[in-house]
């Protein structure tokens, strides 16, 4: 089985092939255009700005993704398809190089398309969408909702075997568009038990990153910088609700403490090496800290056997080496149940289409051919039916 995905959700446009030969899963390609250099003067990512460079990607990411899997075949024939053109209406330069691409080559052997649905930017989720539709009516293929926030879970199914990983997990979903715990029960059987009440933890990076004259993306700028500290201290900045007894996060007034110690200082302390890498540290490690207690407290607390963390933050090696550790420390069999740690190789942290992909293959049986019906829902949750789903009456 060959899964071809479709990711526009945010400032990567990426397509991805997924080859599933008896239940091993092999990710033939996986290739991103980053929009980075395009939202960097803007300081984050501008909505219209993504959707018309989705537009512009889509075609070329395409054929680069199949010529990667082996799978591009040249064709001659003319498109002229009245239909394709109103699949995309709203996506004009896109319909131009999609007709010639399909002009170009032939139908590829894949079985069925996987698309983001959301929960992510909606004018970037419609242009993913809308070409997933154009390419499933031309193609004939079925096609599949997914859900961003489950994808970045199930990024952890691509290097690891789905049987090794033993439930209850819970699961720290940590980007820029997200940050929230969630309990898994099994696949597909989720709750989310917290999420942040304001900014994720991905926005305070970026924010404060700004704040520091860092540039965008926030997090890899103040992980860069953090690694040059060398132990001078500032300020010790506050780990926002790290105590309280619930499994939610609050990332806003921490980037604020960061603002007003930065106006606290003259001019010459700003731009000083050692007070931009110390507030690095001290950003980072306050981050770090609120997300390792809150989520080893609900895996003590929920008796999880593995703990899985996902998201563009996750990519943070900080993060990632302070967890192993204390999970090691913490969890040390006999004395206290053993958990598992799972965490994906940073290329599948960011967003990729990979990820799609694998969540895809895990909803196989969801897949139709009604690519009429498939919506963007920009505030989908975890755990939310996607729809065409199997069960519902048909149209
Ligand atoms: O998952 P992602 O690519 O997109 C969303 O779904 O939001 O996450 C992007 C976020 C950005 O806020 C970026 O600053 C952060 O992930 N990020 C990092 C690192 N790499 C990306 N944060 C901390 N350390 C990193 N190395
Ligand atoms: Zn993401």
């Amino acid at each position: 089985m060959k899964i071809l995905a479709i990711e526009t959700s945010c400032d990567e446009t990426s397509i991805a092939i997924l080859d599933t030969k008896n239940s091993r899963l092999e990710v033939l390609s996986n290739v991103i255009a980053s929009q980075v250099k395009i939202h960097q003067k803007w300081g984050g990512v501008v909505p219209t700005l993504a959707k018309r460079e989705h537009q512009k990607n889509l075609a070329p990411v395409l054929t680069k993704a199949l010529k990667e899997a082996g799978m591009l075949k040249k064709s001659k024939v003319a498109v002229k398809n009245s239909k394709l053109k109103e699949i995309l209406i709203r996506e004009e330069c896109l319909y131009e190089k999609l007709k010639k691409f399909l002009e170009q080559y032939q139908k590829p052997k894949i079985d069925s398309i996987a698309v983001t649905v959301g929960p992510a930017l909606e004018p970037a989720l419609w242009v993913g969408v809308n070409f997933a539709k154009a390419l499933s009516f031309f193609w004939q293929k079925p096609i599949l909702s997914i859900n961003h926030v489950e994808a970045h879970i199930f990024a952890n199914f691509i290097q690891n075997q789905i049987s090794d990983i033993k439930f209850p997990a819970i699961c720290l979903v940590v980007s820029g568009g997200h940050t929230g715990l969630i309990l898994m029960k099994g696949i597909r059987r989720y709750r989310e038990i917290g999420e942040t009440r304001d900014d994720t933890a991905g926005e305070c990076f970026d924010k404060a990153a700004r704040i520091l004259g860092l540039g965008y993306p926030g997090g890899p700028a103040i992980a860069k910088e953090a690694q040059k500290y060398i132990g001078v201290t500032y300020v010790k900045l506050p780990r926002p609700m790290i105590y309280q007894k619930n499994y939610d996060f609050s990332f806003s007034g921490l980037k604020t403490a960061v603002l007003y110690d930065f106006r606290s200082r003259s001019s010459k302390i700003r731009k000083s090496k050692e007070y931009i890498r110390a507030m690095c540290a001290e950003i980072q490690q306050a981050i770090i800290d609120v997300l390792i207690h809150k989520t080893l407290k609900a895996a003590k607390n929920f008796k999880a056997k593995s703990v899985i963390l996902g998201g563009g933050v996750a990519a943070n090696n900080e993060l990632k080496k302070q967890f192993q550790e204390k999970v090691k420390k913490d969890y040390n069999p006999p004395a206290t149940p053993y958990i598992k740690f799972y965490i994906p190789d940073s290329k599948y942290c960011t967003d990729n289409a990979a990820m799609i992909a694998v969540t895809a293959y895990f909803h196989r049986e969801e897949a139709t051919s009604r690519w009429q019906k498939i919506k963007v829902n920009a505030n989908l949750k975890i755990g939310d039916e996607v729809y065409p789903l199997r069960g519902l009456p048909s149209s």
